[in-house]
């Protein structure tokens, strides 16, 4: 690059994204906070960068990376691990490089699936209001162990592996699928032994094709009845629809989701002040069983660091022309 320095844009820039990066790259990165997440309308402010940094929410589809091509930027540095928001045709078609950061902590999410799992089923988020109120009646609260229980972790990845681990501390029977690992870890199983067998179902695999709606009516049916279904991964790997009447009908027993498949709309902005338009999510809330947080699986300071040290390097390597070591094609 010789002495210019390589500007890179930043989309759905959050306060901490800034106190993270800001103070981190060397003299030859310039870098530039946009709040606004990257989509058809925002994509113009992308004009003079040489490349961008995106996350979850972010739309690159074909128009938008054409666009970004005529714009002159070369490359999408993904501040995440997913990128079933990319496509990656287009990238290469337009000749723009994808890097992401494969495993920034996969402890994270597999720690705040557990989070969730305990707060449901020991109902802590309930007995916090409770005594807040004085209240200290145990009526309502009555939970279940996890020790003997048993959990199907569908996809055992980075994330499905650390998960496993813990709940083996738990002495929990995990059963798990996945058409492409093999793991030591836990037992494998059909997807179908693995819905009729759990008392808790995760979901740790990626979304594409074969993954969308996996959580479906069809599958719902074959669960137990009462079981815990836990979505730390992408929201569209659940149909929410099928989800409501599974949970109107005490089918589904808990729900939790850090995850939403229209969470573009909502997360990582306080909509406390806002009518929220979608009915589906706010019937969600109305359930007593439903944990929602906000994407925040990811969001521990460990997770954040390994997150802006893997991008520097990545935009590093290239701007040095080197092999990509986490590229995606
Ligand atoms: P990974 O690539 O290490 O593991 C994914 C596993 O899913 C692989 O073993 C793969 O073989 C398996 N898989 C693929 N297709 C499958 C199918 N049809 N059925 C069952 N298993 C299948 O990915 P990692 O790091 O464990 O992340 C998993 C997902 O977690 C990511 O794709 C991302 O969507 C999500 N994630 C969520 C975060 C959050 O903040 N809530 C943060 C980071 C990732």
């Amino acid at each position: 690059m010789g002495s210019k320095s390589f500007r890179l844009a930043f989309f759905s820039t959050q306060k901490y994204d800034i106190s993270a990066f800001e103070c981190q790259f060397p003299e030859h990165i310039s870098a530039e906070y946009f709040s606004q997440p990257l989509n058809e309308s925002s994509v113009k402010l992308a004009e003079g960068f040489d490349g961008i940094c995106c996350f979850v929410n972010d739309v690159l589809d074909e128009t938008v990376i054409k666009n970004l091509s005529q714009l002159g930027v070369k490359l999408i540095a993904l501040r995440c691990a997913g990128f079933n928001n990319v496509d990656l045709n287009a990238a290469k078609r337009h000749n723009i490089k994808v890097v992401r950061v494969p495993a920034y902590s996969p402890e994270a999410v597999a720690e705040h699936c557990l989070a969730l799992i305990l707060t449901l089923s020991r109902k802590t988020h309930k007995a916090y209001n409770r005594v807040k109120e004085n209240n200290f009646d145990l009526n309502g609260l009555l939970g279940f162990n996890l020790h003997n229980k048993t959990v199907g972790v569908i996809g055992l990845g980075k994330i499905g592996s650390a998960f496993v681990k813990i709940l083996n501390g738990f002495g929990a029977n995990v059963i798990y699928f996945d058409p492409f690992a093999e793991s030591e870890l836990a037992k494998p199983v059909s997807l179908e032994t693995l819905y009729q067998q759990s008392d808790i179902i995760a979901l740790h695999c990626p979304l594409t094709n074969d993954t969308l709606h996996i959580i479906n009516e069809e599958a719902l049916e074959q669960m137990k009845p009462g079981v815990m279904l836990v979505n730390t991964s992408r929201g569209a790997l659940i149909d929410t629809k099928a989800c409501i009447t599974a949970l109107k009908s005490r089918k589904l027993g808990y729900l939790a989701l850090d995850v939403y498949e229209q969470e573009s709309e909502l997360f990582f902005k306080d909509m406390s002040c806002e009518i929220i338009d979608d009915d589906v999510f706010q019937r969600l809330l109305t359930f007593p069983n439903v944990l929602i947080t906000g994407h925040q699986g990811f969001f521990t300071k460990e997770a954040v660091s390994e997150i802006v040290a893997t991008t520097l390097h990545n935009v590093n390597e290239f701007i040095a022309n080197s092999p990509l070591t986490n590229e995606v094609k």
